[in-house]
């Protein structure tokens, strides 16, 4: 959606088709399918434009397009594999169609040699002897700021093999600023498993130094500061807290760990980056634990949902887990977040969910942040504690500040954050 709008931004025309008639009917009636800051507009001014189409076929994409993007899902088989049907369906559906050359590009985030595939695919599907070429296109975009990461990209990564490709991809980001570099198919898809990886590797590496920095009375985020001023090591992603979660890294940290399982590589490194990810929930729960002494009828009010601010996505999100394990302890969960409501009615259940923080905390015995929306930095701490039962703090983004959070009578634990008074450290 972000890529087809941004290019019809661009002056393109642009034809997006997707099998579920609802989302196209829906968005023909121009509601947006998600929250995504931006992207409604761009939506609205590009079909009044009339540069922005929507269809559920795929035939009509390919008769109206020479270059045809595959964005479709690839989600987690329950081995941790991508699930590539959709891909391999959607190529067969774009051969059958083509009657003169096309340009295939795979956008999805996929495993090596997927262009490989969609080149047999589509030599095995096709009619009559159309020419085509394949090529990978990974995008970088993260959710909440997908549309600016587009518009604006450090590196535009193109894997073609023919100067045909390689050209009609070129002249389509002629207008950015930023390098292109052009690869083989392959690197073009390793490139995007090794940077969400490395990524990956960065924050659950902050956060093991985060258990060591809160055994030891030391702060992460000023570990996380001195290193970051090291331009070889760079501040990004080196914020500790609940870990990463979202529909991209813990997927494609599984994947990446199973494409190279099935090579013969025993990609060691990923394993740790996702035990490190995944203790770092139950710690947070150890943690109003150790507060509460027993969470058996206590009550946590948690703030924030969605994986991370500016999106109203739930997928894989560290809140979830947090509240299963609270909730599998018996306490009882009141929630809040600016944006995700609607969807967290849909997936959580017994929460009683609130019209804003301070409504979630009330009668609370402890409040639990989970996601870093910029609407929580400016909480009024003395209406907090007025509203709870118990002036307990567990910061999973080490958001508030701890000063001001003591000063006011809470206790407070953050990650990796220096504690006081005895009460942080697990
Ligand atoms: C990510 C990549 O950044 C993007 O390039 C790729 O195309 C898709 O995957 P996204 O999942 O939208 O994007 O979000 P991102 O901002 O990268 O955050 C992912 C998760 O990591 C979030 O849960 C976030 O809270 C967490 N995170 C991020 C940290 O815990 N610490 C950090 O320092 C940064």
């Amino acid at each position: 959606m972000v890529t087809a709008a941004c290019f019809a931004e661009l002056g393109n025309q642009v034809i997006c088709v997707d099998s579920d008639g609802e989302r196209i009917a829906g968005l023909r009636r121009k509601k947006m399918p998600f929250y995504e800051p931006g992207l409604e507009r761009m939506v609205l001014r590009n079909l009044s434009k009339r540069r922005l189409s929507f269809s559920t076929q795929i035939s009509e994409g390919v008769k109206k397009s020479q270059i045809i993007f595959i964005a479709v899902g690839t989600p987690p088989l329950p081995s941790g594999d991508a699930d590539l049907t959709s891909v391999e369906q959607v190529a067969r559906e774009v051969a059958r169609a083509m009657t003169s050359y096309r340009l295939i590009v795979e956008k999805s985030t996929v495993p090596v040699e997927t262009g490989r595939w969609i080149q047999r695919t589509l030599e095995t599907s096709i009619r009559k002897k159309v020419p085509f070429d394949v090529a990978s296109n990974p995008e970088f975009l993260r959710e909440g700021s997908a549309v600016m990461d587009f518009l604006h990209p450090d590196r535009i990564v193109i894997g073609a093999e023919s100067k045909k490709a390689e050209q009609l991809l070129c002249r389509l980001y002629k207008s950015f600023k930023a390098p292109i570099l052009v690869t083989d198919i392959a690197s073009a898809e390793l490139i995007k498993h090794a940077s969400n990886a490395f990524l990956a590797t960065k924050i659950s590496f902050i956060n093991a130094i985060a258990c060591v920095a809160e055994q030891v009375g030391a702060d992460v985020e000023k570990i996380a500061q001195g290193m970051g001023m090291d331009p070889r090591i760079g501040p990004a992603f080196l914020k500790a807290g609940a870990g990463f979660g979202g529909f991209c890294f813990p997927k494609d940290v599984e994947a990446f760990i199973r494409i190279a399982e099935k090579i013969g590589y025993d990609f060691d490194i990923l394993k740790a980056v996702k035990r490190v990810n995944e203790s770092q929930r139950l710690r947070i729960v150890k943690k109003v634990e150790k507060q509460l002494w027993n969470v058996k009828d206590k009550v946590v009010g948690v703030l924030g949902l969605a994986f991370k601010p500016d999106t109203d996505d739930l997928r894989f999100a560290p809140a979830l887990d947090v509240i299963g394990a609270l909730q599998a302890g018996g306490a009882r969960v009141r929630a809040y977040d600016p944006v995700a409501m609607p969807e967290a009615k849909r997936v959580l259940k017994d929460v009683v969910f609130s019209k804003d923080a301070y409504q979630a905390v009330s009668g609370a015995d402890c409040l639990v942040l989970m996601t870093e929306w910029d609407e929580f930095k400016k909480l009024d701490f003395g209406r907090l504690k007025r509203a709870m039962r118990q002036p307990v703090i567990v910061d999973g983004r080490n958001l508030l500040d701890p000063e001001k959070a003591r000063k006011a009578g809470f206790r407070y634990v953050g990650v990796g954050r220096h504690t006081l008074d005895g009460w942080g450290a697990s």
